[in-house]
């Protein structure tokens, strides 16, 4: 599924990512890695170099601290931790809503704003946050998953305003279903779940996470210079028919 690697198109740069021990996150890693790049992963398990809960108050600036210590600098963003469960409104858990906002938008924030100082200092800074087709759109049961992704699309549109004249670039993947360890329990228990996403996208499957993967490398490269503020679907073309 993966496409090959674009040896040296990332070389010199250095990234941390976050959610790097899972699914989307760990095949960006290694996307990054594989161009080229030197790259910090962060995670609360799974293999990574660092074992981090990205909502401890105080982490984020602690691991740009040691991304520039480790790699000798930053210039490259890409908060990928995430969390999400179906949950209906009505019995809505007020802790369940909070560490979903916790985790998929204020983390985000704090590690955008603490490695800023350092992308802007580069010159040619990449971010690249991961929203969902629920940063555009809502669905059953995902109140607290919807309004962080959309807030994080927001968060995008608004830094990109912020760092563009410094060179950064900030850009918002929007993965649609997804074959990953957050997906599976969903598409286990209800099975025509997956079937009515792979059926919903034009290109008839589920994505694959190198899927995604090999988007967040683009927009991480030379090419994507003039590309900043976006949402892009990744979807397969599901959204087009919504
Ligand atoms: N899978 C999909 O269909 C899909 C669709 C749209 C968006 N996304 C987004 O993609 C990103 C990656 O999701 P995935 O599908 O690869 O899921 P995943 O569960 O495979 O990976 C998420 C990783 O984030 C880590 N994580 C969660 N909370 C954390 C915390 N507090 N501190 C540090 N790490 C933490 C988990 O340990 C896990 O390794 C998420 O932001 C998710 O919302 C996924």
């Amino acid at each position: 599924m993966a496409s090959d690697a674009q040896a040296g198109r990332l070389s010199g740069r250095r990234a941390i990512v976050t959610g790097a021990g899972s699914g989307i996150g760990a095949a960006t890693a290694e996307r990054l890695v594989a161009d080229g790049a030197q790259v910090l992963t962060v995670d609360l398990s799974g293999e990574v170099d660092l074992h981090a809960d990205v909502t401890e108050p105080g982490i984020n600036a602690r691991l740009v601290a040691q991304a520039v210590e480790r790699m000798g600098g930053l210039d490259t963003v890409i908060p990928c931790a995430g969390i999400s469960a179906f949950h209906p409104l009505e019995g809505h858990d007020d802790a369940y809503f909070d560490r979903v906002l916790q985790v998929n938008l204020v983390a985000v924030f704090r590690l955008v704003r603490d490695a800023a100082p350092h992308l802007k200092a580069a010159g040619n800074g990449r971010i690249v946050t991961i929203g969902s087709t629920t940063s555009t759109y809502g669905d059953e049961g995902l109140c607290a998953y919807s309004a962080s992704k959309h807030a994080v699309l927001g968060l995008t549109k608004s830094a990109a305003a912020e760092l563009g004249p410094f060179g950064v670039t900030v850009n918002c993947v929007q993965p649609g279903a997804i074959d990953t360890p957050m997906t599976a329990p969903a598409f286990a228990q209800m099975p025509e779940y997956r079937t009515f996403w792979e059926g919903k996208a034009p290109l008839r499957r589920l994505g694959q996470p190198q899927d995604i993967a090999d988007v967040i490398a683009f927009l991480c490269s030379d090419d994507a210079r003039f590309m900043s503020g976006h949402g892009l679907w990744v979807d397969g073309g599901a959204m087009v028919r919504h």
